[in-house]
């Protein structure tokens, strides 16, 4: 294909995806079936590769991630980031809306004083704030709060989010801020937390930890698998359209944003009083959290004269819905071990209904947190749902406490093998040592080591393996692989054919290749993403099983915590042992010929940071042949960096950084000679 009809088929390919990314994600209207989207995406894709030199920041391409943030740069807002006064009550919004018009100088007569000030109530989203700014209808720069004066730029991770447009259509000004929040839906928040208990991370609390936590992390490919949602709200700058808030808004919906549907326009406080009331009790029907409603002063030359304190808008409050409470009774605490042997206290109370759901259960956390209420069975307690998807008991109700309710003792031994509990320094957890004797912790770990992202037996189902365990055949995951088709058949609603399919499952799964091996084998903290990195770079497991802690943190994706969690792994007996035992069962312990004929090691120990845009590669083609070949992206240059590999267009600040701490600048044609 000639270049100009390759250009021209980029940008008709990127229009095309931009409007259909629009119609789904912030009208939540498709005109198109994924299949057909992920075509078109697909097609940009390939030809952006062919000819790089056309891939623009932000073509739609860009938001499947990649790029890797090893530190976020801090910047300064261009208008700082206030927060907004808090309410609780009717009367503190009476108070508010007699504040305004006293500033406004308007006679208030009675609170259906109609349309001298318009009030403009929208859902108050329980996430983490941000400022996008736009220039020539392009995403520029995406910053976090911060202090409010200066906030992380986390532009790389935000391009991932669908619901953000990085190219604006019709006429927007030229130059602008748009502010919004950044969130994770409800049903996307459990999904997470399934995944982490899986891999044995205490669950995150709630959707907004989640959510700014996915925002700081490095790689934005993995950002981008978290599924961020963003409602814009706050529009800021020259040059727009309306000289109201609530237009101006709507107008912005045209352009590509994903604002609120929910958003109304009041024209007095009893409207604004209604408002709160429906979305006190309908908040629990949203896919999404919220917090309270914002209510702000529609017109500009109003919100203008009202001005701002030092913390936050005149004409503008927030009210905090109050987190819904109900007493009930403690009926017993059990104690839970999770496949790491991480006990969790739960609390079993007498059925209430709460925020619309039925509560049997809480979390009680750790020792500590059942220290610090002093719980004790019997008593009465409060529970709380706010922001928290999972009830939280929030103190006792100590009017109401029994003389013969006794002190809680946190239990010293494993509820399920008896062992004694340990507790690590700086952990809140106990933890239950007997990693390969305890019953609940090895049918935990079978079934992660059997379930699809891993070994992928799929007709080695929970029930089997706890007759399994329970019946003393297998004692660990290697055991599967010695079981008999009599023992089998021993069991309990065994027949010949779920025998023969377990056999079959069991005999398939030693092709599993050596990537989701290293999974499998449920070493803590190592997720499927980190295990795939580990088996990249190190190839076989004794090569692993012999890096020290220095060498493994060299490893993308690779902290602290990890690499200890491995270290630790590999030199307990039990799991040496069970390793051998796995190797002679004739696992995948090293890479498929395929994927180690991509990789090498002459980039060993050395890191590299991309810029430009290159003639023979894309960006994510030069990030995985620097990876396969043993180096490291980084997303900024430091004094530790030891290539930029710089293509056209290079940004003239990092050509400066580069030079001024003497990092090495090469071409794409001196790394082809490197990887040569
Ligand atoms: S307007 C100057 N509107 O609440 C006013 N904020 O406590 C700027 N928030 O930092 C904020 N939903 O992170 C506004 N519809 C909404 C909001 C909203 C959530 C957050 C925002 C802000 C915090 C204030």
């Amino acid at each position: 294909m000639e270049k100009e009809q390759a250009l021209q088929k980029i940008i008709n390919l990127s229009n095309q995806l931009n409007q259909h990314n629009y119609n789904y994600y912030a009208l939540d209207k498709p005109t198109i079936s994924d299949f057909e989207f992920d075509k078109l995406l697909e097609e940009l894709i390939t030809l952006e590769n062919q000819f790089p030199e056309f891939i623009s920041p932000n073509s739609p391409s860009q938001r499947v991630g990649g790029t890797i943030t090893k530190e976020f740069k801090s910047v300064k807002h261009n208008y700082p980031m206030l927060s907004l006064g808090n309410s609780y009550s009717v009367e503190d919004m009476i108070d508010f809306d007699r504040k305004v018009f006293e500033g406004l100088q308007i006679q208030a007569n009675d609170l259906f004083n109609t349309n001298q000030v318009q009030y403009v109530c929208e859902l108050k989203f329980d996430g983490l704030s941000i400022g996008l700014t736009y220039i020539n209808g392009e995403l520029q720069q995406a910053v976090t709060r911060g202090d409010g004066v200066q906030g992380d730029d986390v532009t790389n991770n935000v391009k991932t989010i669908k619901s953000i447009p990085l190219k604006l259509q019709g006429n927007y000004p030229n130059v602008f801020e748009i502010r919004g929040e950044i969130f994770l839906s409800k049903h996307v928040f459990e999904s997470i937390n399934k995944e982490r208990e899986q891999i044995g991370e205490v669950p995150l609390a709630n959707p907004r930890n989640a959510a700014s936590g996915t925002m700081k992390m490095q790689d934005s490919k993995v950002v981008a698998a978290r599924k961020l949602d963003c409602f814009l709200y706050y529009l800021l700058g020259d040059g727009m359209p309306s000289q109201n808030h609530f237009e101006n808004l709507k107008i912005a919906t045209s352009w590509g944003f994903k604002t609120s549907q929910h958003s109304k326009l009041c024209h007095n406080i009893n409207e604004v009083l209604d408002f709160i009331s429906y979305w006190d009790v309908h908040r629990h029907d949203l896919p999404f959290e919220i917090d309270g409603i914002v209510i702000k002063v529609n017109d500009y030359q109003q919100q203008k004269q009202l001005g701002f304190t030092a913390k936050s808008p005149r004409w503008a409050i927030a009210y905090k819905f109050k987190a819904e409470q109900v007493s009930t009774q403690l009926l017993s605490i059990s104690y839970q071990v999770g496949r790491t042997g991480a006990i969790t206290p739960v609390a079993n109370l007498q059925p209430v209904q709460l925020a619309g759901t039925l509560v049997k259960r809480a979390s009680l956390h750790n020792a500590d947190i059942i220290e610090k209420l002093d719980i004790r069975i019997n008593d009465f307690v409060f529970v709380e749902k706010g922001g928290e998807i999972i009830p939280k008991i929030i103190g006792v109700d100590f009017t109401k406490r029994k003389r013969e309710n006794i002190k809680t003792n946190y239990i010293t031994n494993c509820p399920e093998c008896n062992t004694e509990l340990v507790r690590k320094n700086g952990e809140a957890n106990h933890y239950c040592p007997n990693e390969n004797g305890c019953a609940t912790q090895i049918k935990g770990k079978i079934e992660h080591f059997v379930s699809r992202k891993a070994m992928n037996i799929d007709s080695l189902g929970g029930e089997t393996i706890s007759q399994l365990v329970d019946a003393k055949l297998i004692k660990n995951i290697a055991n599967i692989y010695d079981l008999k088709k009599e023992q089998l058949l021993s069991l309990d609603r065994m027949a010949q054919k779920s025998v023969q399919n377990l056999i079959d499952g069991i005999e398939q799964s030693k092709q599993v290749n050596f990537e989701r091996v290293l999974y499998a084998i449920g070493i803590r903290h190592v997720g499927e993403t980190t295990a795939k990195k580990i088996a990249k770079n190190v190839k076989t497991i004794d090569a692993l099983i012999a890096l020290n802690k220095e060498q493994l943190l060299e490893i993308d994706e690779v902290g602290e915590t990890i690499a200890l969690s491995i270290i630790a792994f590999f030199n307990t007996p039990q799991n040496q042992q069970i390793i051998q035992q796995l190797k002679t069962a004739g696992l995948q312990f090293s890479l498929s010929p395929e994927a180690l004929a991509k990789t090498g090691t002459k980039l060993n120990g050395l890191t590299f940071v991309i810029s430009g845009v290159f003639n023979n590669y894309s960006r994510d083609q030069l990030k995985e042949l620097i990876e396969l070949n043993g180096g490291k992206n980084v997303g900024s240059i430091s004094a530790k960096t030891s290539y930029v590999l710089a293509g056209d267009n290079m940004g003239p600040e990092k050509l400066k950084k580069a030079q001024s701490l003497g990092v090495k600048i090469i071409s794409e044609t001196d790394f082809e000679t490197l990887i040569a």
